[in-house]
């Protein structure tokens, strides 16, 4: 399909898309999915609600013709979706894509991670909010140990996949752990981001007071180790990249509460069982499931997907305040995947 460049309300190009292949999460992170809210009887997504690996790929071509240049996969956890290598192979073919990477709690990488990589995949993004076992089990939820998804990076990179850490960072639960993972990561070449708790969805009780900012961290950073600002290495990056000076490591922050980026949010998401969403924070989702099920053709697609995003005007992060935070309707983020 030809390429053309669409822009939404405030000029933002479309050039990123999120696919959330599963509802479903091996962990039950407090900041995410809280066990208490998702417990035994929660109702996930049944799998005829689920976009077919078929359909998930004739969405993603449209939305490369429409200008996406960069797919990444999430959930849930996306290495919980059955033969996910298969989805990796087909998307990886698209031809007008130059990114393609995978954000996971790492668990399963032991086991997928060559596969993956033989499918097509660059990157993985893996989440680790601290190196200390006992804690790491009471974020997770689940009591899981560190040691699973320290073998899901080795076994990343063993497969030349490249490897990003998240580390989600709350006041009074992990911010003693920003130095020692600091640490860790930059003695094994690993980039780690510093991300600012959000208030995505509306079961993780977040408070502005929760919030770790960029700043403070950076001025933690900043008393062991050498720092070099880096220039975003593109249009709407959302990390903030310093270089550890005189190593080829870098140390990012993705600092969506205190300064936030929206006017260069170039994202859209697809959940899980097909709608599409402007915003992580935008809890309204415009079905594209259906619309394909009741036979639209290419063309309705593209025009579908063209005025959805030529209506967006969603600037969250750069509107939100403690009482927002409360009071709109939001999505959650095992839904739409982060
Ligand atoms: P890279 O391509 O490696 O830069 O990936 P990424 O940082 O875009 O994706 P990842 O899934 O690793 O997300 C890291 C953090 O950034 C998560 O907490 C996301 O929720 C957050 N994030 C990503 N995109 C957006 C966004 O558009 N808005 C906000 N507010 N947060 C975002
Ligand atoms: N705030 C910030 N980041 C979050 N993530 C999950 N929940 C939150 C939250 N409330 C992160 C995960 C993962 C990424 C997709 O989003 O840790 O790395
Ligand atoms: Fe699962 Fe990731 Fe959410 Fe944790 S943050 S519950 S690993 S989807
Ligand atoms: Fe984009 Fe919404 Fe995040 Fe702003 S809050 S950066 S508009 S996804």
């Amino acid at each position: 399909m030809e390429k053309t460049i669409i822009k939404d309300k405030f000029d933002r190009p479309l050039r990123d898309l999120r696919i959330s292949v599963i509802d479903r999460c091996n962990f039950r992170c407090q900041y995410c999915m809280p066990a208490d809210q998702f417990g035994d009887d929660f109702e996930f997504l049944p799998r005829s609600a689920l976009l077919t690996y078929e359909e998930i790929e004739r969405v993603a071509k449209v939305f490369v013709s429409l200008g996406v240049e960069k797919i990444r996969l999430t959930g849930g956890e996306p290495l919980l979706r059955k033969d996910l290598p298969l989805l990796v192979e087909k998307i990886s073919n698209i031809e007008g894509l130059n990114d393609i990477g995978l954000t996971t709690n790492g668990v399963l990488l032991p086991k997928l991670a060559q596969k993956l990589k033989d499918a097509g995949l660059k990157r993985v993004n893996v989440s680790l909010d601290t190196l200390n076992d006992e804690l790491f089990g009471q974020i997770n939820g689940r009591g899981i140990g560190t040691k699973p998804v320290l073998d899901g990076i080795a076994a990343a990179k063993k497969a030349g996949l490249g490897v990003k850490i998240n580390m989600v960072v709350k006041k009074g639960l992990n911010d003693s752990e920003i130095i020692p993972m600091a640490d860790y990561c930059k003695n094994n070449g690993l980039e780690l981001r510093f991300i600012e708790y959000m208030d995505v969805g509306s079961t993780n009780g977040w408070k502005m007071d929760d919030v770790i900012t960029k700043k403070q961290i950076y001025m933690m950073l900043k008393e062991h180790y050498q720092l070099e600002n880096l220039d975003p290495a593109y249009f709407g990056e959302v990390a903030k990249l310093y270089n550890y000076k005189d190593t080829n490591v870098n140390v990012g922050f993705i600092p969506s509460v205190s300064e936030s980026f929206c006017s260069s949010c170039t994202r859209s998401r697809l959940s899980a069982n097909g709608q599409i969403f402007t915003c992580l924070f935008n809890g309204n989702g415009h079905d594209i499931r259906n619309f394909m099920r009741n036979g639209a053709t290419d063309e309705e697609l593209i025009t579908r997907i063209t005025s959805i995003w030529n209506g967006r005007d969603d600037r969250y992060s750069d509107e939100r305040t403690e009482e927002t935070a409360k009071n709109r309707k939001k999505i959650e983020m095992s839904y739409i995947g982060g």
